[in-house]
């Protein structure tokens, strides 16, 4: 059977070189709708093997027809760029291919992710008995927060399952993710408080306090509070420091999601967006978003460590049969079998250090404030969005943006999606690929216009 890495290496290489020549001189493959997908492009499975070139050229193609988010011109979703050591670092791991759950099949990967783990610790000021993991995204570290969260209120549910109304509070800029994770811990979409925002997306401390009172005195259990370091649309933070207090008054689990804007925690700048973080119970933030790291690469860390073992630790004696459960993450994850997301995120950190993180998190809110002042002071612009954020809310002229980002998209000219607030449609434009500079952004905005100009019959307006 022919099975040769190094031949495959080198078509490896070749394959890549095209990607990425073709990523500068085409940055926005031409879009491709599902039938011509399949029309175009033969992907179905043959009893017998393909010759060696044909392998190739089918490749090629798939390669150069996919979407490709690291080029200047994808500001579609909170995540774009690549940073060339962490996708070292995660090549890497496709060839050791560790499991995550024992010290006996990943060795030094855990001494990797405990380390990690103990600098994300240190730099958020938690106390000597955290941990933490590497779940499979921002999606799982808040659905592992409310796990925790929903076995320290109550011992029982493990065995017994959820028999008391337990309350969960979020704000209504939340990201989604927090109603279906309360479906599957048994807490019900139901039973997620959603609680109003200010005028700026922020979580009402007010609001919050009121409908903590008004649950205790219909005799339910508040347990669990899912605040936001950087909201899915408009990136805003919500004051921790006094979300803290009430948590704390009423033993509520807080859980910070910094999934998008969590990476503050590097940036003496704009760590103060996060001010009081010390007092959550847990906290997550996703390199793969704002720092560029191949997808995924998300870090849980929680302030009682003991919370982690309890809620997913379980016996098996076939997987845990050397070393002690500190080196055996299995027993602090999710998962049976883990992929390996440590080494991508430690070969970055170390490569760049500490300050080269604070460096890409600084450059990416200097991308967001040239953004902010373009939209700001052209008045053919209106904007929604705040100072300090990552991402840029505007409409252009009256154009109904979802129409626009559309049209934009199947003319293969940019990849920027839409958001809401309240009941406003606009534009989202997120400054989150550290490899951009003030040229693609200026670059974004011409872009736009030129094609607004030229197809300026051809865009819905906006009611
Ligand atoms: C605030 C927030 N939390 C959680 C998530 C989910 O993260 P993931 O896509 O890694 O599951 C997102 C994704 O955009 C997010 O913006």
């Amino acid at each position: 059977m022919k099975n040769d890495i190094k031949k495959d290496l080198d078509l490896f290489n070749t394959l890549i070189k095209d990607f990425l020549d073709e990523e500068i001189k085409v940055p926005v493959s031409k879009a491709m709708s599902p039938e011509d997908m399949h029309n175009t492009i033969d992907l179905s499975l043959e009893y017998d093997p393909l010759s060696e070139e044909k392998f190739k050229k089918s490749l090629r193609k798939i390669l150069l027809k996919s979407p490709k988010s690291s080029s200047g011109l994808f500001f579609n979703q909170l995540y774009g760029g690549r940073h060339s050591k962490a996708v070292l670092g995660d090549l890497l791991v496709a060839f050791i291919n560790n499991s995550m759950a024992t010290y006996k099949i990943a060795g030094v990967h855990v001494g990797i992710e405990q380390a990690i783990i103990k600098k994300v610790g240190d730099i958020i000021g938690y106390n000597n008995s955290f941990g933490g993991t590497f779940p499979t995204g921002g999606s799982m570290s808040n659905f592992m927060s409310l796990i925790m969260a929903r076995d320290k209120v109550d011992k029982t549910i493990k065995d017994e399952g959820v028999a008391k109304k337990l309350i969960a509070y979020t704000s209504e800029n939340t990201h989604y993710s927090v109603y279906k994770n309360a479906s599957f811990a048994g807490i019900g979409k139901k039973n997620v408080r959603i609680i109003q925002a200010n005028s700026k997306g922020q979580m009402s401390v007010k609001a919050l306090k009121k409908q903590i009172k008004k649950d205790l005195d219909s005799g339910y259990m508040p347990f669990y509070l899912n605040a936001t370091a950087g909201t899915t649309v408009l990136c805003a933070f919500d004051h921790v420091e006094d979300i803290a207090k009430i948590c704390h008054k009423h033993n509520i689990w807080l859980h910070l999601d910094g999934a998008f804007g969590g990476v503050v925690i590097f940036s003496n700048k704009y760590k103060k967006l996060i001010k009081g973080i010390e007092n959550t119970d847990s906290f997550c933030f996703n390199a793969h978003k704002t720092l560029g790291a191949p997808l995924s690469t998300s870090i849980l860390v929680v302030k009682e460590k003991k919370h982690l073992y309890n809620s997913f630790n379980n016996e098996a004696s076939y997987l845990y049969q050397t070393h002690n459960d500190d080196y055996n993450p299995g027993q602090t994850s999710f998962e049976c079998g883990r992929r390996n997301n440590a080494l991508k995120f430690w070969t970055m950190w170390k490569s760049i250090g500490t300050k080269g993180l604070e460096k890409i998190v600084d450059h990416e809110f200097d991308l967001a404030k040239y953004a902010f002042d373009y939209v700001n002071s052209h008045k053919d612009y209106t904007l929604y969005s705040f100072e300090q954020s990552l991402s840029i809310c505007f409409n252009y002229k009256d154009y109904d943006p979802v129409d626009l980002c559309s049209l934009l998209y199947k003319n293969s000219v940019l990849m920027v999606g839409y958001g809401k607030f309240r009941e406003q449609d606009f534009i989202r434009l997120v400054t989150i690929n550290a490899q951009n500079t003030i040229k693609e952004i200026e670059s974004f905005f011409r872009t736009l216009e030129d094609f607004c100009e030229k197809n300026n019959n051809k865009i819905k307006r906006k009611n």
